[in-house]
């Protein structure tokens, strides 16, 4: 089997991590129904701690991150896929505990795979990756609770960070108006191209915190960070409006009161990505292929050889990623 390139992250003494770039080979794989030549991956917040030995993410060391792919069937003991088949696998255990997408190859059970939809590219799919992925389920949560593009503006939080970024095109896309809320005031006029009607920076955003209701403003949120932004929007979200929660930069706790939710009937939507349904998961591509594509995808996104993963891995840990990456991993 021929040999690929793979980021490697290995455990010094004294807790340091350090990140580089090796040569592997498939036998050193695990084992798993379909074997994938990995054309394409891309950078989520989640590889980001793997990198840095987060072991809520992964356990053991030496590992190879990446929670996406997207590629080509070299060899399938699965009947489902044939050699040749354009496919992808986002989320499940890849780049947690399984060697990830950050490489030239990867080996996963079958039912981690989704072929390609008609209407994507193998480069399109990882602009869109799990972060976009994320942003769809969560558009479509809120959806499914009555927000939609008529009822009032959306608010979106870390609005310049991957999940974000996709949210705010998405939602612009589908005729929502959206406020994007960014720490980097000055993406504001990027924010705006890929479909900001308004932008607001964090400081300017946090203030009037302490009350249990602010004035209501926003008909919906999808919040991308957790802590004090999250529980800011729940207060200040219109009556029957809904809010989903996705990630945690900003902090795991949620303090509020529950009077969002008893007498504004405020929903607050939890999305996991790793582990939705394979029903869901294959429809919500279909979406994203289809009426939910986005036209300027190239906007969202900047592509980078295996070897720049290393410090934009770095950058994303301090909170300064702006978009997506597409990983070429291909030697
Ligand atoms: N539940 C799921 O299934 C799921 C799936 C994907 C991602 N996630 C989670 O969603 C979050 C975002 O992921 P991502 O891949 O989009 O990461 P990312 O590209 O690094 O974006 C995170 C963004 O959050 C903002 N931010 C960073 N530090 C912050 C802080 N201390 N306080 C407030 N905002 C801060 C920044 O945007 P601004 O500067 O514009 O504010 C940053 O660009 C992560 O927590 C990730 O684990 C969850």
């Amino acid at each position: 089997m021929p040999k690929f390139k793979a980021l490697w992250v290995e455990e010094q003494t004294g807790g340091v991590f350090i990140r580089r770039i090796v040569e592997r080979d498939s036998d050193d794989l695990p084992d798993g129904d379909v074997l994938i030549e990995v054309h394409y991956s891309s950078l989520n917040y989640k590889d980001a701690l793997s990198a840095h030995g987060n072991r809520g993410v992964t356990r053991a060391y030496p590992h190879t991150p990446g929670i996406d792919a997207a590629g080509v069937v070299v060899a399938s003991r699965n009947g489902a896929f044939r050699e040749g088949d354009p496919v992808i696998v986002t989320g499940r255990d890849l780049g947690m505990n399984t060697a990830g997408g950050l490489a030239g190859m990867i080996r996963v059970p079958a039912d981690w795979v989704v072929p390609l939809p008609d209407g994507l590219t193998l480069r399109d799919a990882m602009i869109i990756g799990t972060a976009g992925f994320t942003a769809a389920q969560s558009v479509w949560r809120l959806e499914e609770h009555g927000v939609l593009p008529g009822s009032g503006a959306v608010a979106v939080t870390g609005a310049t960070g991957g999940v974000g970024s996709f949210a705010v095109a998405l939602l612009a896309h589908l005729g929502y108006r959206v406020a994007a809320i960014t720490g980097k005031r000055a993406r504001e006029p990027w924010l705006r191209e890929i479909g900001a009607a308004e932008v607001l920076g964090r400081e300017e955003f946090m203030t009037d915190a302490a009350r249990p209701l602010l004035s209501a403003r926003w008909a919906g949120a999808v919040d991308c960070v957790g802590g004090e932004a999250l529980s800011i929007l729940l207060r200040s979200t219109h009556r029957r409006g809904a809010v989903t929660t996705c990630g945690m930069v900003a902090g795991p706790e949620l303090h509020v009161s529950v009077f969002p939710f008893i007498l504004r009937g405020v929903n607050l939507l939890g999305i996991d990505s790793a582990e939705c349904p394979n029903p869901m998961r294959r429809e919500v591509w279909r979406r994203l292929a289809g009426p939910w594509k986005i036209p300027s995808l190239d906007a969202l996104a900047t592509e980078i050889p295996l070897e720049e993963a290393i410090p934009a891995l770095e950058a994303m840990i301090r909170g300064e990623s702006v978009g997506r990456r597409v990983v070429r991993t291909r030697l």
